[in-house]
């Protein structure tokens, strides 16, 4: 099984060098050398992350591997290509047609499966690898290998939630970023994680999908001990987006470095629940976030957003601490 696996990775690595060497050298690359282009990712990111484009062909790759050797059902099996039945008979096809393909790498920097984007709409807009022997989601973080080195250094992490933002924030000079892989957080990539960090700053596309995904990776980031900050971006944009909208340095003054805490997140979503402009529901959201307050472990970090809520609606300090005494007692 192990020489299985490794002529998998063979086939893998070949595929990711041949789908590269198509978009950057060839005329049928040319289309999506415009659309990266267009989406300002530049020559040296192509180059980095090794990008690529398998073109609008069933037998493209197929043939390839095929010449070197490579017995189209171990292909299959590796994810590259797909199967359907022709009067009883299993025909084999490149699994990605017409996509630019973002290579995954393993922790030694191997090639072992891909995501792979259309170049307009349509669906799925992007088609992964499935789970194979030498691939499974919830265990890799694209760009772990890559950022690795950083993130040590710094002792932080920035993760997002897609392929784009990662290479947009490489471009923005930003190297310590990873990304799940069309998949909410599991607790192997948190785990991951803390072996590598002690703070992971979570930077999830600002529409709902992306904050309950961010409220979900919190949770299980907090379970292996990380210290997480959540930054956020103006409503509509995701991590790419506001990159390539305001640039890299607003991106790391503006959004990483304005991060939340852990609590003045959950403060900042429990307000959504609430009409703030109606009284008894201001007072409503109040007693919930005292009562969230309440929960915090440390005395200090309790005063701390005491005082934010005290200043933020006008209250006494003095009323918020009887009531967080009495969220206390509540409790017990
Ligand atoms: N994803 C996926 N399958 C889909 C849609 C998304 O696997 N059908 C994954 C991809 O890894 C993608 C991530 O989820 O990068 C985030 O999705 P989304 O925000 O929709 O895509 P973007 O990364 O913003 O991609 P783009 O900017 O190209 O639209
Ligand atoms: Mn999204
Ligand atoms: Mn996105
Ligand atoms: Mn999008
Ligand atoms: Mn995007």
């Amino acid at each position: 099984a192990e020489a299985e696996r490794a002529q998998m990775r063979k086939a893998t690595d070949l595929a990711a060098k041949l789908y590269h060497h198509v978009l950057v050298a060839t005329p049928y690359g040319e289309k999506a050398r415009q659309y990266l282009a267009k989406r300002d990712v530049s020559p040296e990111a192509i180059k980095e992350f090794q990008l690529g484009y398998a073109p609008a062909s069933f037998q493209f790759l197929l043939s390839f591997l095929k010449r070197r050797g490579f017995q189209e059902e171990l292909l299959e099996k590796a994810g590259l290509l797909s199967t359907r039945q022709e009067a009883g008979v299993t025909k084999y096809y490149d699994r990605f047609r017409d996509r630019i393909m973002f290579p995954i790498l393993d922790s030694q920097g191997r090639v072992i499966a891909f995501g792979g984007r259309l170049l307009g709409d349509g669906r799925p807009k992007y088609l992964n690898s499935p789970e194979t022997p030498i691939f499974s989601k919830g265990n890799h973080l694209f760009n772990l290998h890559r950022a690795r080195s950083h993130i040590r250094k710094e002792q932080q992490a920035i993760l997002f939630e897609g392929y784009m933002d990662v290479i947009s924030a490489w471009q923005a000079g930003i190297p310590g970023c990873v990304a799940t892989l069309g998949t909410s957080l599991t607790d192997d990539q948190a785990r991951v994680l803390k072996r590598n960090v002690e703070t992971v700053i979570l930077c999830y596309d600002s529409d709902q999908a992306g904050q309950n995904a961010a409220a979900r990776a919190l949770e299980l980031l907090r379970k292996q001990e990380c210290t997480v900050k959540v930054a956020q971006m103006p409503l509509g944009l995701d991590p790419d987006d506001y990159i390539r909208r305001f640039g890299g340095t607003a991106f790391k003054e503006e959004v990483l470095s304005a991060a939340l805490s852990l609590t003045a997140f959950k403060l900042e979503s429990l307000k959504r629940n609430y009409n703030l402009q109606d009284e008894d529901e201001r007072m409503k959201y109040l007693v919930e976030a005292v009562a969230a307050v309440a929960e915090l472990p440390l005395v200090i970090e309790q005063d701390h957003y005491l005082r934010r809520l005290a200043e933020e609606f006008g209250l006494s300090l003095d009323a918020l601490k009887e009531d967080l005494r009495r969220a206390k007692k509540r409790k017990k």
